[in-house]
């Protein structure tokens, strides 16, 4: 089972102080940072692109797992790969070859993610084992920040889990103290969180309680 990691989701930071906040969260205890790229028509909303992410990689020494909420994500990975994503996330609902673009994401040498809408089943990615390195279940519709979570969700991930025993698996919307540790529960092991953590009156221990709460009996991590 692949170790626990917390990352909070610069969407919901104080935009005119990106490079303050992610320092923020860095020094708060974040394994990562997670960055929301939206195109206007994979969903209805807009957010950053390939400078705003090589403007973080250039603030903070931590790992970058870039989101890509995009309808062509095959055109924009050289961008994202260019600007210092880690791991970078295509959708399996995405309107491309989305074997060719996992390839194309090791081939660069980065880390391949593959995101799951909420209502994509868990067997709509089998035939891509072996070519993904982590599984970002959306447990939200992709789009917005500060959605609630979608407790539905939750068999997916255990399906997931029992599937693909050794990849990574991050969950994605509306995760808190409590939704992240039933996630951990059923085999997640990476919390992105941004609202809770982000506007949280002390983020580092929030983040410590999101650990606590994951090692708590009950939770798989045990
Ligand atoms: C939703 C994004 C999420 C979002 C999570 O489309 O993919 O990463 O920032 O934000 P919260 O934690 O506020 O739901
Ligand atoms: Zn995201």
């Amino acid at each position: 089972m692949p170790n626990l990691h917390i990352m909070p989701s610069v969407l919901a930071a104080d935009m005119g102080a990106l490079r303050a906040e992610c320092r923020r969260a860095v020094e708060a205890g974040a394994d990562g940072l997670h960055l929301d790229i939206m195109d206007g028509h994979f969903v209805p909303n807009l957010s950053m692109g390939p400078a705003i992410v090589s403007m973080i990689r250039e603030a903070v020494d931590t790992h970058l797992s870039v989101h890509l909420m995009l309808s062509r994500p095959d055109q924009y990975l050289d961008a994202f790969i260019d600007a210092g994503a880690d791991t970078l996330h295509v959708h399996v609902e995405a309107e491309c070859d989305v074997a060719a673009a996992l390839a194309a994401i090791r081939g660069r040498g980065i880390r391949a993610g593959l995101a799951l809408n909420p209502g994509t089943p868990a067997d709509r990615v089998a035939s891509l084992a072996g070519q993904v390195d982590e599984l970002l279940v959306m447990t939200v519709h992709p789009g917005f920040g500060g959605q609630s979570f979608l407790a539905e969700v939750l068999p997916k991930i255990g399906d997931l889990r029992a599937a693909w025993p050794s990849v990574d698996i991050a969950v994605d919307g509306g995760i808190n103290v409590e939704h992240g540790a039933e996630t951990v529960e059923q085999g997640a092991n990476i919390l992105i969180a941004g609202s809770f953590l982000f506007r949280a009156a002390d983020m580092r221990a929030e983040i410590e309680r999101m650990r606590q709460a994951a090692t708590l009996p009950g939770a798989r991590l045990t």
